[in-house]
């Protein structure tokens, strides 16, 4: 599918995506997350959203981490691994930094996907190196088996198939990001 094609066809997204996550199964699994994660970390911890594709993700998942009874605060950090195409080209850089002090901080990580590894390897290693307490990972989707670098996520929301998949923040060339479900896109 062309980019031109794609553009055109954005406000029919629905009928070109199958549903692979629901967002009623993501509202559960995002709740649960919060009182899985509120076990394990200090409730006046600093979660970092990794953006962009977490950013839906993360504004659920704070809700819930609320519900929880945690207190977070909460920092962006934009990092960049992908063109506009869907493969990494594995070179990851800061586009837009946090702006609060992590210095003794509980972090919490928050990232869309881990799957090559190398972002969220690269984000560690950052808030570890500004003198963070704890840096902890939580990721809204695991692609496990596309593993090339050895980190692992704390906590999981769903582990997900070697599918391109786009919707609830996840985009393919900066678009479908409004999807309320997470969708493998069809290449017809
Ligand atoms: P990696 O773990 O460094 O390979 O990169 C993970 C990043 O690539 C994620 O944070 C996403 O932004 C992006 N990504 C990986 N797989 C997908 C996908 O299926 N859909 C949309 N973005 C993806
Ligand atoms: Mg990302």
């Amino acid at each position: 599918m062309s980019g031109a094609a794609i553009e055109a066809d954005s406000v029919s997204a629905r009928s070109e995506v199958d549903v692979l996550f629901s967002a009623e199964s993501i509202a559960q699994r995002v709740d649960a997350l919060g009182g899985e994660i509120a076990a394990h970390i200090d409730r006046n911890c600093m979660v970092i959203a990794v953006l962009k594709g977490s950013f839906v993700f993360c504004a659920d998942l704070i809700r819930a981490l609320h519900r929880a009874g945690m207190h977070p605060r909460i920092d962006f950090l934009t990092l960049s691994s992908y063109g506009t195409g869907t493969e990494s080209s594995g070179d990851v850089r800061i586009t837009r930094d946090i702006s609060d002090d992590v210095a003794g901080m509980d972090v919490l990580l928050v990232d869309d996907i881990l799957e090559s590894g190398r972002t969220m390897v690269f984000a560690k290693r950052l808030i570890e190196e500004r003198g963070a307490k704890s840096v902890s990972i939580c990721v809204f989707l695991d692609k496990a088996e596309k593993r090339k670098v050895a980190i692992e996520a704390d906590h999981v929301g769903f582990i997900c198939p070697d599918q391109f998949v786009v919707g609830y923040g996840l985009d393919y060339a900066h678009y479908y990001r409004e999807l309320p479900f997470v969708g493998v896109l069809r290449r017809d």
